[in-house]
């Protein structure tokens, strides 16, 4: 699982930077969940490690705060053009730190890729100083403005390796957890870039090949021509 998730990553930054320019949205969540992080922290968010940094739209946000990012990320190809000065490839179920090394651990878009979540968080919170803060995004979604499952009507199943109640109780094993919701107006168009990703098509034909797989996910999203919301859920845990 864990070979599939990084080949997938090291085919995707040029169409997963393309997506971030068209809608912003990794930006919006790495910000929004920081601030969710900063107002519950018991100690300042000076190191912190992204983890699941990825091309850096994370690292960047985090940087913009005044924090040092320490960017970790399976994927050697996504991380290639993170502008963190420090970058470590490896997988956040076993961090590659020392215990008490961090004020803070940011898991952005990146924690429900992880088949057993229990085992990033005890890491999390092994790498975390006490009074560490711990914080993660995870996808609900997509919906059209009456509510309804953009895949549950195309008869589709998209699947990612954990879902958020998975995350939630991993989370609630080590920490007090905060959680809410946030929804964002989007388009059919940004709907077909995301699924124009190597491994966001992965979510809906995981078996298929890269060009297959994008090639049928267009397919099947070409017909979705109505305002849509895209939903996630936040946690920080303290
Ligand atoms: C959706 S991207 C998010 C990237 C970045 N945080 C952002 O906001 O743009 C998820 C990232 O998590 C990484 N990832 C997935 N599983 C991982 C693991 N077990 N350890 C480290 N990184 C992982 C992927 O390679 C990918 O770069």
């Amino acid at each position: 699982m864990k070979e599939i998730i990084q080949r997938n990553f090291d085919l995707s930054p040029a169409k997963y930077d393309e997506y971030e320019r068209l809608t912003g949205r990794f930006a919006s969540l790495a910000s929004r969940l920081y601030h969710e992080m900063a107002a519950r922290a018991a100690v300042p968010l000076e190191t912190v490690l992204d983890a699941g940094a990825g091309t850096g739209i994370s690292s960047e946000e985090i940087t913009a705060r005044g924090a040092t990012p320490i960017a970790l990320d399976l994927s050697h190809r996504m991380l290639g053009s993170n502008p963190a000065a420090d970058r470590v490839q490896g997988d956040f179920d076993q961090i590659p730190f020392v215990s008490d090394s961090f004020d803070a651990v940011a898991f952005t878009a990146s924690l429900f890729l992880t088949p057993k979540p229990d085992r990033a968080v005890t890491e999390a919170r092994r790498v975390l100083c006490s009074g560490g803060t711990v914080g993660a995004v995870v996808p609900l979604g997509w919906r059209t403005k009456a509510g309804e499952d953009v895949f549950e009507q195309l008869s589709r199943t998209s699947r990612s390796p954990t879902d958020a109640d998975a995350v939630e109780r991993a989370l609630r094993t080590e920490f007090d957890i905060e959680t809410g919701r946030w929804s964002f107006e989007t388009s059919p168009n940004a709907l077909r870039a995301f699924h124009s990703v190597p491994a966001m098509a992965a979510r809906l034909y995981p078996k298929e090949e890269p060009s297959e797989r994008i090639r049928r996910a267009n397919e099947l999203l070409t017909e979705v021509d109505e305002p849509l919301e895209q939903h996630w859920r936040w946690f920080v845990g303290t």
